[in-house]
């Protein structure tokens, strides 16, 4: 399995369940550090792990990244594409670069990923995307984000329909969950988000990563270009 942003705090989640179910991991990240630092702890599993440096704003980084895990591993059974920025700024303030940057990293390099995987995917492969809470409702001084998000969500239909019978494409839409993204926005609104939220606490990086390990099984053989909420009830209540 390939994931990007590895190191963040859902990524690294994701990449513990599936190490500990014994797959081959290719773990990609900015923070090359991070990355390392990450890998020795799973390489006591019994699957391989590689690490690539990445940088998901740049489409040659999505090619060598592509190119060495297949060079490794042959091919590209589950491919989890979760590098993501979260920066806050409003529209009326906001610079050309700073627009372009969050929807090169967050919806772009989701595209130039999965678009030069493709011809490496194995039959059965699955790719699970992330989207947010705020691609379906839109968000305040995240307009940036919440587009790129959005956009993840008809790129996860469109390439379901695309890409199937062979390869199923789904997304995780998560509501806020205790990583380094959102720990400003937890200091600032926290307890208005909580009080909007059913189930009265934020989510775990795990409670992402074992639905993004369900909708990669056979599990979740029947469900493709679906993107599942995972809010605690935020979506639906707040
Ligand atoms: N945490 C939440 O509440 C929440 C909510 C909705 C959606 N999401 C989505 O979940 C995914 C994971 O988020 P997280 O909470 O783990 O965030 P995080 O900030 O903990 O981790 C993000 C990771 O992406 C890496 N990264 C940043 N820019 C990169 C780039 N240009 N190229 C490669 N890697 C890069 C960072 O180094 C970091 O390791 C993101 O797509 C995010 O948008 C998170």
């Amino acid at each position: 399995m390939l994931v990007t942003g590895a190191a963040g705090g859902i990524g690294r989640e994701v990449a513990a369940l599936f190490a500990g179910s014994g797959a081959d991991l290719v773990l990609a990240d900015l923070d090359a550090d991070a990355l390392e630092e990450l890998a020795v702890g799973l390489r006591n599993g019994t699957g391989r792990v590689l690490t690539v440096q990445y940088d998901g704003g740049d489409p040659r980084s999505a090619e060598r990244l592509v190119s060495e895990a297949v060079g490794e591993f042959g091919g590209i059974d589950v491919l989890v594409p979760a590098a993501g920025i979260y920066p806050e700024k409003a529209v009326a303030d906001m610079t050309d670069d700073e627009w372009q940057r969050v929807i090169s990293v967050n919806l772009n390099g989701v595209f130039t990923l999965i678009n030069r995987s493709i011809p490496h995917l194995c039959p059965g492969a699955a790719i699970v995307n992330f989207a947010s809470v705020a691609g379906h409702r839109g968000s305040r001084l995240h307009a940036h984000y919440a587009a790129s998000k959005a956009g993840i969500i008809a790129l996860t239909r469109s390439l379901a329909m695309e890409l199937g019978p062979d390869v199923r494409v789904n997304a995780v839409s998560p509501g806020t969950i205790m990583t380094p993204m959102v720990r400003d926005l937890v200091a600032d609104r926290g307890d208005a988000l909580l009080s909007n939220t059913p189930l009265a606490r934020n989510g775990e990086p795990r409670e992402i990563a074992a639905v993004v390990a369900f909708l990669a099984s056979n599990a979740a053989s029947y469900i493709t270009g679906e993107t599942l909420h995972v809010n605690g009830g935020l979506f639906m209540a707040g």
